[in-house]
């Protein structure tokens, strides 16, 4: 699969929360944690989701408007037509990696917590949310037996703030190499900076609005990079 969209069936539907689910579709994927599919709904959009898993290939979808609508109105058994992967992902290593999410940011971090465990690393996570029933993947993370430090808005589990108030006393504890992020785009704002004053080095993992996913319509640029090629995975260096 790459460039031409291909028709793959829905075998799965996981309620993530009451506006998050994940779609597993009837296919496997040799893709790095980070990178993205473009969905296609014909009549509807397409629209570029992160990759949650490889084998079966993942997506977790929260609902927000009119695709996100779409995708939640799918049953077992329907099609979506996929393309990809595309973009860069993150870098797998051994170290000391801290990553940090927010709203869906959680499913691609978990793929990417699966795999640096593969490679030996120690890591930890962040997950931040405005309220507990907004948290996603808070069990998921458990499961692998690491560190998961939780931040609410609303105080309603774990820390009460944002998890970039929980992030960064932990960057600056010199215990982390590497900080691995994706969500909101303030959110990612604020770990760049905490990492420009803490020198550790980050991997973030930004959006933007996406048409063809693959370099040629100039619609994700930002900073004269293109989101869909250059990114969505951006580093930060670390280093005095
Ligand atoms: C590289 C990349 C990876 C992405 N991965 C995922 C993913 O794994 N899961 C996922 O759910 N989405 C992901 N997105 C966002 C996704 O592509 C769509 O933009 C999103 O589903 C909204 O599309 P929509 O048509 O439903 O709503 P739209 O009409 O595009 O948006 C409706 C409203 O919601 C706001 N909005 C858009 N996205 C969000 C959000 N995530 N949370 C809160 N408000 C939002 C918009 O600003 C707008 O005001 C990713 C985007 C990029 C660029
Ligand atoms: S989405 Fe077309 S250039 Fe990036």
């Amino acid at each position: 699969m790459r460039e031409v969209p291909v028709a793959l069936r829905l075998i799965d539907r996981i309620q993530e929360n009451h506006k998050t689910i994940t779609l597993v579709l009837d296919h496997a994927l040799d893709a790095r944690p980070g990178q993205f599919c473009m969905l296609w709904l014909p009549g509807v959009d397409e629209k570029p989701f992160s990759i949650a898993g490889p084998d079966p290939l993942m997506f977790t979808v929260s609902r927000v408007g009119p695709f996100s609508e779409a995708a939640h109105a799918l049953s077992k058994g329907d099609p979506i037509w996929v393309r990809g992967p595309f973009g860069t992902g993150w870098s797998v290593g051994p170290g000391r990696a801290l990553l940090a999410g927010g709203g869906y940011g959680a499913a691609p971090l978990y793929f990417l917590a699966r795999r640096l465990r593969e490679a030996g690393a120690e890591v930890e996570a962040a997950l931040g949310a405005r309220t507990s029933a907004d948290l996603l993947f808070m069990d998921r993370f458990g499961g692998l037996g690491l560190p998961v430090h939780a931040a609410t808005e609303d105080g309603s589990m774990g820390a009460p703030g944002r998890v970039t108030d929980v992030v960064a006393p932990l960057l600056g504890s010199g215990r982390f190499d590497r900080l691995y992020a994706c969500g909101p785009e303030a959110m990612l704002k604020a770990l760049e900076a905490r990492c420009r004053e803490t020198h550790v080095a980050g991997e973030l993992s930004h959006e933007a609005y996406m048409r063809c996913g693959v370099g040629i319509c100039g619609s994700c640029e930002r900073d004269a990079r293109l989101v869909c090629m250059d990114g969505p995975v951006f580093s930060v260096p670390g280093g005095g």
